[in-house]
C-alpha cells in the first residue's frame, strides 16, 4: 500500500472533536454527532453490528452488489474507485472484483475518519489486488472531498447507508460539494436504508445482544480518552427510537441519574437530570422519489436503481452533471 494520506491529522481531529462537544453538550436538547463514534472500539463494535441477525442493511446491501457490480462496472468503466466512510472495505471488494474483471480499475481510494479500520482495509485491499494502487485518505468527508485525487473517470461509492447519518441540511450541502468535487460524467454510487416496518427497523437498532448500546455508549469513552471527560459511561442507556414524521431512527443515551460531568479540556461542567437523554445518531431511512429528487437538487442524475428483495435497502447509480 502507498502511505496513508492524512488530510486530519491528530492535532486537527481533538480540535473539531472539542469544537464538536462544545457545542453538543452546550445546547438543549444535548446531541453529538455520529463520526465520534468511530476510534478503533468503535469501528470494531461497527463491524460486529454487520453481524447481527438484526442489522439487515449490511446483508441487504451485499446482496444487491453481488448482483449489481457487474454492471456497475460496465455502465462507469471507473478507472479510480473513490470510497466515502470506507470503513472495513468488506463488501467493497465486489466492486474492485467487478471493475478488476472489466478491466479499468487502476486506483483504489478509501476515505475514513477512523486511521485504524483504514489502515487495516487498505493494507488487506493491497495485499489481496495486487497491481492495484491503494491511496488511503485519513479525512472527513464533510470537509475534505476537494482534496480527492481527479483522472476524470472516477467512481465515487458511498456505501452502508452513511449518508442517512447526516441530517437533512448537512445532507444537501455534502451532495452539492460532492458533485462540485466530481467532473461531469463521473460517477456516484449511493446506498440508502429504505422506510420499512418499524418491527425490522427498530431492533436493527437496538439488538438483543447488546452491541449496538456498546457502541452508542462508546462516545462517551472517546470524550473521557480525547477530552479528560470523566462520564461514567455504564450510567447511561441506550436508547434506539423511529420517528415516523422524520423518518429516521434516532439514537439517544438516557442518564440513568443526575449526573455532573467535567470536561476539563473544554473548561466545560454538563449537568444532566435524571432521564435526560443525549442524541447521539440519526439514520434516516428514504424513498426512491425523495432520494432521486435530492439527487437532481444536488446536480445528479439517477441511471439505476436497485433494492433488495425485501425493498428494506437501496443502491442508486447516479452521474454528476
Ligand atoms: N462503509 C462501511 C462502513 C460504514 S460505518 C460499510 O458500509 O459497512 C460508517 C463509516 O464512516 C465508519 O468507518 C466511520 O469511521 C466513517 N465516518 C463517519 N463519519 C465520517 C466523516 N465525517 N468523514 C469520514 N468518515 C466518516
Ligand atoms: C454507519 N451507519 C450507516 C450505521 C447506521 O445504520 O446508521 C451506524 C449504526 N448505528 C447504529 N447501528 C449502526
Amino acid at each position: 500500500m502507498d502511505e496513508l494520506e492524512i488530510q486530519l491529522d491528530e492535532h486537527d481531529y481533538t480540535d473539531l472533536l472539542r469544537a464538536d462537544a462544545r457545542a453538543g453538550l452546550s445546547a438543549t436538547p444535548k446531541w453529538l454527532p455520529p463520526k465520534w463514534f468511530y476510534d478503533a472500539r468503535g469501528s470494531e463494535l461497527f463491524e460486529q453490528i454487520t453481524r447481527l441477525p438484526e442489522y439487515y442493511p449490511t446483508r441487504a446491501e451485499r446482496q444487491i452488489l453481488a448482483a449489481r457490480a457487474g454492471e456497475v462496472a460496465a455502465t462507469t468503466s471507473a478507472r479510480t474507485l473513490v470510497e466515502l466512510g470506507s470503513g472495513s472495505s468488506e463488501k467493497t471488494r465486489l466492486l474492485l472484483d467487478a471493475l478488476r474483471d472489466a478491466g479499468t480499475l487502476a486506483t483504489f481510494v478509501p476515505l475514513d475518519v477512523s486511521d485504524t479500520a483504514l489502515a487495516e482495509a487498505a493494507g488487506a485491499i493491497a495485499g489481496d489486488y495486487p497491481g492495484l494502487r491503494v491511496r488511503g485518505v485519513v479525512g472527513d468527508f464533510t470537509r475534505h472531498l476537494k482534496l480527492l485525487p481527479a483522472d476524470g473517470a472516477r467512481l465515487v461509492a458511498f456505501l452502508g447507508g452513511t449518508i442517512g447519518n447526516l441530517l437533512p441540511a448537512d445532507r444537501a450541502r455534502f451532495l452539492s460539494e460532492l458533485r462540485d468535487s466530481l467532473e461531469p460524467g463521473e460517477w456516484l454510487l449511493l446506498g440508502a436504508g429504505l422506510v420499512t416496518d418499524p418491527d425490522v427497523l427498530v431492533p436493527a437498532y437496538d439488538d438483543a445482544a447488546g452491541v449496538t448500546a456498546e457502541f452508542n455508549r462508546n462516545v462517551l469513552h472517546v470524550l473521557n480518552r480525547e477530552l479528560g471527560a470523566d462520564f461514567d459511561a455504564s450510567a447511561f442507556d441506550h436508547v434506539a427510537v423511529w420517528d415516523e414524521e422524520q423518518e429516521w431512527i434516532e439514537m439517544r443515551l438516557r442518564a440513568g441519574r443526575a449526573m455532573t460531568v467535567h470536561l476539563p479540556a473544554l473548561d466545560l461542567t454538563v449537568e444532566f437530570a435524571a432521564g435526560e437523554e443525549l442524541r447521539t445518531e440519526v439514520s434516516a431511512k428514504f424513498r426512491r422519489e425523495s432520494l432521486t429528487r435530492e439527487l437532481a437538487g444536488a446536480g445528479f442524475d439517477v441511471r439505476r436503481f436497485w433494492t433488495d428483495p425485501d425493498a428494506r435497502y437501496s443502491l442508486t447509480l447516479a452521474s454528476s452533471r
